[in-house]
């Protein structure tokens, strides 16, 4: 069946450029290029949605400048459903500026319209919701929305996943509503206020499985802890179960997340046993780091097969 997903989020013009390394502060270097990409992380999982052949609808705003006339035609290029996402004529699109080395990014971005997009605007769109067989959310637009987003889920049994980038503190409640969450290492150990999980006398993953093991308990929700070129773990009859990621080129891994989320959620959607929905989610991210771009490495389902 083909799974339908609404996903409430951001979209921004990512601003990428690339240079050998970051410059120091107070430091001038020359960079080698400039693209102007669309991103922002609720676009690009509406996009890895939209190409693995769920019918997609995204949530959200964009600027009245001209970025926000190319956010909106590119998402409709990709195959997502525009009729939810807003025109906030004396706004300006949200903008994701990347400094892209051969080793990381960095990433400052402004969220413009992305800030304006209120729990208002998702009772205007709430069938959307309503209808969804399971929603993606993020954290590039106001905690309030991301809240209420998940309250009308929750009201009518839709299913969610909330991926805590960029992390944020955000309140019980809130988490309480969510029936999967996807931080990566970091955003976890933030999230539970630490900035390591081993202790004494724990090896790493037992410690890490101590704290999926408390989160769980406390919030009621699935951990899927993400962790970059290692693939994705979580909490299996109380161990750590890790699908590894596949060996592959890394030209960008920008969007990487986005795409394990939007694959995990595709599967989920499609009633897949979470074993099965994480391990095809992490060969898609793997897939998507091959690829320059946010949006451009997310896979269709016969990209997947090749593999
Ligand atoms: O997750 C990747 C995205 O984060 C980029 O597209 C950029 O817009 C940033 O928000
Ligand atoms: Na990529």
């Amino acid at each position: 069946k083909i799974p339908r997903i609404v996903v409430v989020g951001s979209l921004n013009m990512d601003l990428v450029v690339t240079t050998p390394r970051l410059p120091f502060i107070g430091e001038t270097i020359e960079g080698s290029a400039i693209h102007y990409i669309p991103g922002g992380k609720g676009a690009n999982q509406a996009v890895a949605c939209a190409r693995l052949g769920a019918h997609t609808q995204l949530i959200g705003a964009v600027g009245g400048e001209l970025f926000g006339e190319d956010l909106v035609r590119s998402m409709e290029k990709n195959g997502v459903a525009i009729e939810a996402i807003a025109r906030l004529e004396e706004e300006a699109s949200g903008t994701a500026t990347i400094l892209h080395t051969p080793k990381d990014n960095c990433i400052v971005i402004v969220p413009g319209a992305n800030g304006k997009v209120t729990p208002d605007m998702l009772e205007k769109n709430a069938d959307y919701i309503r209808n969804a067989d399971l929603m993606l959310v993020q954290l590039e637009i106001p905690t309030e929305t991301v809240w209420h987003a998940l309250t009308l889920a929750k009201a009518s049994g839709v299913r969610t996943v909330l991926n805590p980038a960029p992390a944020r503190p955000l309140p019980d409640e809130l988490l309480k509503l969510c029936d999967y969450v996807t931080p990566n290492e970091t955003e976890f150990l933030s999230m539970n206020g630490r900035s390591e999980a081993v202790e004494e006398g724990l090896s790493g993953e037992e410690a890490w499985a101590g704290l999926l093991r408390d989160w769980e308990d406390k919030y009621g929700s699935k951990v899927v802890l993400t962790r970059g070129s290692r693939g994705a773990s979580y909490l299996e009859e109380d161990r750590m179960h890790t699908v590894s990621a596949l060996p592959v080129e890394v030209v960008d891994t920008t969007g990487a997340g986005d795409c394990l989320n939007a694959a995990l959620g595709y599967s989920l959607a499609q009633d897949r046993p979470l074993h099965e929905a994480l391990a095809f989610a992490v060969r898609a991210a793997s897939f998507s780091v091959t690829r320059f771009g946010a949006q451009a490495g997310m896979p269709a389902l016969e990209d997947l097969r090749k593999q």
